[in-house]
């Protein structure tokens, strides 16, 4: 099981401040939910808040939850904010529904076996006001077959220097599903700490995700492509 989100989530939280374009990722889907007038929404997988920082901050009505404790501890740091709760998105229950619900940062990968993703769209149908909206990225099986290669990335983060090496490894074993073995090396005042974290992720097809969808109810309101990924727009009609 990985450890980015439980032992290593400073240093998720510190080395993705870099990755990811948060301020980019919050304009995409602050227009989705603006032409669709949703205001009460619940983000999954919200990590450690990057996304939440900015809804709370636009007036939404938010709520973030997230499996590990220590994301959202951060979180919780970091937004100055108590809108978080702890839970699996794949056993879902809220006793309020809301307008909209947001799998962020692509967090679905996690979920590999068939189950789980059934369990999680049921969940999310049960927990959206009827028209309500389900967006959701997930990564395209395509581009990543297509491309599957080793990659290195070097971050700086104020006096830190994070260097994570990739290697991956097909295992089709529930799925469009691969084990990401990662070693990462952290530098700061002359120290050197290193960790190494096996995780396995899934992707999907476009057929796939549709059936899925369909199972529980919803209607695909359009797919927006992004290269090694694609969101998708649901609705629960
Ligand atoms: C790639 S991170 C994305 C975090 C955040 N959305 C961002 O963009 O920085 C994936 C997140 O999914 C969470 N996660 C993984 N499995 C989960 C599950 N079964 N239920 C809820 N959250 C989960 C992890 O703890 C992690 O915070």
């Amino acid at each position: 099981m990985t450890q980015l989100y439980s032992t290593l989530a400073e240093v998720y939280h510190e080395m993705y401040q870099h990755v990811f374009d948060y301020d980019v990722e919050f304009q995409f889907y602050n227009t989705i939910l603006k032409n669709n007038n949703c205001h009460k929404i619940l983000e999954i997988g919200c990590g450690s808040g990057m996304l939440a920082r900015r809804f709370l901050g636009n007036g939404y009505h938010y709520l973030g939850l997230d499996l590990y404790n220590e994301m959202l501890d951060i979180a919780r740091r970091e937004v100055g904010s108590d809108r978080f709760v702890q839970g699996d998105m794949r056993n879902l229950k809220f006793d309020t529904q809301f307008e909209a619900i947001l799998i962020t940062g692509r967090s679905l990968a996690y979920v590999i076996e068939n189950h789980g993703i059934t369990s999680n769209f049921e969940g999310v149908f049960n927990s959206l006001i009827n028209n309500g909206l389900f967006v959701f990225g997930v990564f395209d099986a395509k581009q990543i077959f297509d491309n599957f290669s080793d990659f290195e990335q070097n971050i700086e983060h104020g006096s830190k220097k994070i260097r994570r090496i990739s290697h991956l490894e097909k295992n089709l074993a529930t799925g469009w599903t691969w084990d990401w073995k990662a070693k990462y090396i952290i530098e700061q005042d002359g120290k050197v700490s290193e960790f190494d974290d096996l995780t396995t992720l899934r992707a999907f097809t476009r057929d796939e995700i549709e059936i899925f969808l369909k199972l529980a109810g919803f209607n695909i309101a359009e797919t927006i492509d992004e290269g090694k990924a694609f969101t998708v727009i649901a609705r629960k009609e």
